[in-house]
């Protein structure tokens, strides 16, 4: 039996409990996979811990609210930090708010999970980009997983194909589209729709992150830029060391220059093998229509792996939303149950 403690119970959160919730007898029919939740901590919605398990229903009821400190017969009022040192749970799941300059307060709370011994599945982009090799380390040393397959391209299986399918391959670059909201924006532009317009609508319908800023100028893609280069490539980058172009400067007028080249505009990320190192960049880039990349519209992502024996590969998949993003997690979790 898994027993959970959540850090954060957003959108996210609440997708892999309503996975959890609804798949519960298949999970355990197929896999033999039985999952406890003991503790919810969310600095909005409240916290609740209760070791001998939560009833998922409950809390979603609750989170709906921002009432899970009324969970019945639960302990109310702990922090995240508290909630991870105190609870039961063998695997903390951190989907907490994500912060791509300085991975607060999220990389505190990896290394309290990390440090008491409990495994790590998490979607938080920024402690990840910013901090994989120290916290890679840290879960060796305390003996426990860290997983995060979906810090990048959501559920979609990047870094699981990277890892387990194409072992045995070097891969000399990879090259993708990191990140729905401006792929969005570029394909609606392309129809003649202005800039602004079209950045609301993908507000509205959820694929934006909470500044705008960080999709339209390329910083959340350069996160995910980030995390290849370091897991995919064990390359040891920074943030100063991605050159970032966001898509602000793309005009109508490009983008119909391009469509009479045979051409079409994507934001980019890349990594490439270079030397000992690797090149590291975001921009838009003019994208041949040949290329798989170029017939990926709207939201979804896509990665091309540039490899030795199999030549390009490319994975095509959504990059965001509820149920995608709880997916990920899902698969992570059933690794560790897999692996164990
Ligand atoms: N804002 C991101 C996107 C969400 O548009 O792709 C997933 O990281």
């Amino acid at each position: 039996m898994q027993k959970l403690a959540f850090i954060g119970f957003g959108v996210v959160g609440q997708g892999l409990a309503e996975i959890l919730l609804k798949k519960k007898k298949e999970l355990k029919a197929n896999f033999g996979y039985e999952f406890s939740v003991v503790a919810v901590s969310d600095f909005n919605k409240g916290s609740a811990l209760k070791q001998d398990g939560l009833d998922l229903s409950t809390l979603l009821e609750l989170a709906g609210d921002n009432k899970i400190s009324e969970y019945p017969g639960a302990e109310a009022g702990l922090n995240a930090l508290e909630t991870i040192r105190k609870s039961n749970a063998d695997v903390v799941v951190e989907v907490s708010y994500t912060n791509i300059e300085t991975g607060e307060p999220a990389h505190s709370h990896f290394k309290a999970a990390l440090e008491a011994g409990k495994h790590l599945v998490t979607t938080n982009k920024g402690p990840t980009a910013l901090f994989l090799r120290d916290l890679v380390a840290l879960a060796a040393k305390n003996g426990v997983q860290l997983r995060y397959e979906g810090t990048v391209v959501a559920g979609t299986p990047v870094l699981n194909l990277n890892d387990l399918c194409l072992a045995g391959n070097e891969v000399t670059e990879i090259r993708g589209i990191l990140n729905g909201t401006t792929n969005f924006i570029l394909t609606n532009m392309e129809k003649g729709r202005s800039y602004e317009n079209v950045l609301k609508e993908a507000q509205e319908l959820g694929y934006a992150e909470a500044k705008p800023d960080a999709d339209v100028e390329g910083w959340d893609a350069l996160a995910k830029v980030m995390i290849l280069a370091k897991s995919v490539m064990r390359a040891d980058i920074s943030v100063e060391d991605v050159d970032r172009t966001g898509i602000t400067g793309i005009k109508l007028e490009d983008i119909e220059a391009a469509k009479k080249e045979g051409k079409r505009y994507k934001l980019i990320g890349k990594v490439t093998r270079e030397g000992g190192g690797v090149r590291a960049s975001v921009r838009p880039e003019k994208v041949d229509l040949t290329d798989p990349l170029a017939s990926v519209g709207g939201a979804t992502n896509a990665l091309t792996f540039v490899t030795d024996l199999l030549g390009e590969v490319t994975i095509v998949g959504p990059g965001a939303g509820r149920v995608e993003t709880g997916f990920s997690l899902l698969a992570d979790l059933l690794t560790i149950h897999r692996t164990q």
